[in-house]
């Protein structure tokens, strides 16, 4: 089945930092198990604010290997409407629609493994490596974590209190590495943003030369972050499946365009064009058992066309960076503009994001509820 949204209540918010927040939620014994999560995973949330639907994703920064209510933490964007309204608005008490945990940028913890987790993120981008921090501190005793975390200055590093106890606490399992962009005269750390020389130069020092390519990469923070620190790890000789992204905003230097096709019918599509001939494409959705048929123009996504026809379907980001919108093609073909929140294996098993998608032949059957 489709995932659906929950009502929850808020039952923490904490301040964070001057523009970021942590808010944490109720979850009643009956949503336990669909709210079970891995680390590393995010929640969409449906606000309903000055009358407008908005639906954004958060990524959790509690750790399912700890008691404790799921938390979120959302840093104010300029001119945000869904960050600034948790920020500023939203109280202890209050309920919110959220969709159970999703996302590909997660790990799997195992008591067993030996691994070294290097993390790099920036700014709000600590929330989803927090999660995993803590999810491997806790139940991985053989595998360590080095963090490399840039920021604008000491009052903007979200979490830094715990941060440091962490390390203090485990100086053999957990090092931490903060760079400030801003600092003030008193900062005895490195200066700069995280770029592709500097990253280089972090991760170098962390780690010795024949181990740099065994570790485990997870990168999120800006886009400009994650393409520099992509760029280093590929000169540091790092494979690229060992480096895992999660993206907030457009990814840029994501995984890019991706045609999908299942069961097509190849008098569907123009040879030449490597499109439908046709007008319009006829597409059966699939959603929460009931069947919809739509008719999707070139140019249009069929999450478009779906949620235009109030078909009510799954999704928040729109720009292919969560996997909200994701469904199965079981007939036809399609052209994805980003792929990036899915994993090669779930492209192969036919899935696409909705949001990404343009019919590329003239009859398609996806189904969301797979
Ligand atoms: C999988 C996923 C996980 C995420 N996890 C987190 C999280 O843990 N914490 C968190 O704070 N955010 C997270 N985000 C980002 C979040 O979903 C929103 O995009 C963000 O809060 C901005 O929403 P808004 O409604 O306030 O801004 P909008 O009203 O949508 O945008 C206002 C302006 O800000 C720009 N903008 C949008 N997002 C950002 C951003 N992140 N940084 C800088 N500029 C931006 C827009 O381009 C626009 O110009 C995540 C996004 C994804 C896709
Ligand atoms: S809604 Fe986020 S990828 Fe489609």
């Amino acid at each position: 089945m489709a995932i659906e949204f929950h009502a929850l209540r808020v039952s923490a918010i904490s301040r964070e930092t001057r523009d970021a927040v942590a808010v944490a939620f109720d979850l009643p014994p009956n949503l336990r198990d669909s709210f079970k999560y891995k680390p590393g995973q995010y929640l969409t949330l449906r606000l309903f604010i000055d009358g407008k639907d908005v639906r954004r994703s958060y990524s959790l920064c509690s750790a399912p290997t700890r008691d404790g209510d799921p938390t979120i933490a959302v840093k104010q964007v300029d001119g945000g409407l869904a960050s600034t309204y948790i920020n500023t608005k939203l109280k202890v008490g209050d309920t919110i629609d959220v969709m159970p945990p999703l996302g590909n940028f997660a790990v799997d913890l195992k008591p067993y493994h030996a691994k070294h987790y290097v993390l790099i993120g920036a700014g709000s981008g600590i929330t989803p490596l927090m999660s995993i921090l803590l999810g491997v501190l806790d139940s991985e005793p053989d595998s360590r974590v080095t963090l490399l975390y840039g920021n604008r200055d000491k009052d903007s590093i979200i979490f830094n209190s715990r941060l440091q106890e962490l390390a203090q606490r485990q100086p053999q399992r957990f090092k931490l590495v903060s760079i400030l962009s801003s600092p003030g005269d008193d900062w005895q750390g490195l200066r700069g943003r995280i770029e592709k020389d500097n990253c280089g130069d972090m991760v170098r020092s962390c780690i010795s030369a024949p181990d740099i390519a065994n570790c485990w990469y997870y990168l999120c923070g800006p886009s400009g972050m994650m393409v520099a620190a992509q760029a280093a790890l590929r000169d540091l000789g790092v494979p690229d499946d060992r480096v895992f992204r999660e993206y907030f905003t457009t990814p840029l230097g994501g995984a890019g365009s991706a045609d999908v096709s299942a069961a097509v019918d190849e008098e569907d599509v123009d040879p030449a064009t490597n499109k439908s001939g046709f007008e319009k494409s006829f597409v059966t959705v699939r959603l929460y058992g009931i069947e919809h048929e739509l008719q999707v123009a070139p140019g249009e996504t069929i999450l478009d066309v779906a949620v235009r026809e109030e078909v009510d379907p799954p999704f928040a980001c729109q720009i292919g960076a969560c996997c909200t919108c994701r469904a199965k093609l079981l007939e036809g073909k399609v052209e994805m503009d980003e792929r990036e929140a899915l994993t090669d294996e779930e492209i192969e098993e036919g899935f696409i994001l909705t949001c990404q998608s343009h019919p590329r032949s003239a009859r398609l059957v996806v189904d969301y509820d797979q």
